[in-house]
């Protein structure tokens, strides 16, 4: 398919394939998203979410940061940084365990979406918020500035790092949004895509999965420690437009260091 090179994330540069003629790659999944937030809560995605937010849960010690203990009066604050948060499935997985979750999407609809379902992830409602914005960007929104968004614990990046335009420079932003220690977090789609990806889908990815090397290689690169990386036994079915997508899914973590590691 002409949409996709067999290089992966960090090779891409130089290529450049938007979904509508003049659209940069952030304002194309913009415009897709914004079309797909009424089908992100559609059964057949919401049983990804169950699926993954068991597998997500099962991984609490090996994602390795200090969770929130309710029981414990004064138990300190875990922030999630649920970022291309769609309706907020990072937010409902993790609910539980932390203290409070911030949700950022370049897409209007996912955010008001993400914003109707703040009920489900059992937070109050002053401990979770969303905003239309991006991170990435170099600047980043004016929405995502300020010490609220700043010292996350817990960076978390749901089937959307194949969506970014050059993953180097995403996990560089993000990372620098982590407290020392902090804990970066991808699920994502392992593998090349095989068969048909609508067209329009197809425009907002630059690759349509990664390879555990791809993922490695870039958290190394931007100064994360502690790789660890999960494919799951079994693979994630959905629908989309009518196509079975059927795709091997993985897990991935690395870690802010405690102090910078000093370049020699
Ligand atoms: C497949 S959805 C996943 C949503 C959610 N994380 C989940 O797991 O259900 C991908 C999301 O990435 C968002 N997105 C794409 N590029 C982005 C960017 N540069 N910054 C922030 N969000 C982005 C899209 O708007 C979309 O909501």
């Amino acid at each position: 398919m002409a949409h996709h090179s067999h290089n992966h994330g960090h090779h891409h540069h130089g290529h450049h394939h938007s979904a509508v003629d003049g659209m940069s790659h952030t304002e194309a999944n913009a415009h897709f998203f914004d079309k797909m937030a009424e089908k992100a809560l559609s059964e057949s995605w919401l049983k990804v979410e169950r699926r993954m937010t068991s597998e997500l849960r099962d991984r609490l010690v090996w994602i390795g940061i200090e969770w929130a203990n309710k029981d414990v009066e004064a138990s300190k604050d875990v922030r999630l940084l649920d970022y291309a948060c769609g309706t907020g499935m990072m937010t409902r997985t993790f609910a539980p365990h932390i203290t409070s979750a911030t949700g950022v999407d370049v897409s209007p609809a996912m955010i008001k979406a993400f914003n109707t379902c703040i009920p489900d992830s059992g937070l109050p409602y002053h401990r979770v918020s969303a905003v239309v914005g991006d991170i990435i960007s170099d600047p980043p929104s004016s929405s995502v500035t300020g010490p609220d968004f700043q010292d996350f614990d817990l960076i978390a990046i749901g089937f959307a790092y194949h969506h970014f335009e050059h993953q180097d420079v995403s996990v560089r932003k993000l990372s620098e949004r982590l407290k020392p220690g902090g804990v970066f977090l991808i699920t994502d789609f392992a593998g090349e895509q095989k068969g048909h990806v609508p067209e329009e889908a197809a425009a907002t990815m630059k690759v349509t999965g990664f390879e555990e090397e791809d993922v490695k290689s870039v958290f190394a690169k931007e100064g994360l420690v502690d790789f660890g990386l999960e494919v799951l036994k079994e693979n994630v079915v959905f629908e989309m437009d009518g196509v079975t997508i059927d795709r091997k899914v993985f897990i991935a973590k690395g870690r802010k260091p405690d102090r910078p590691v000093a370049s020699i």
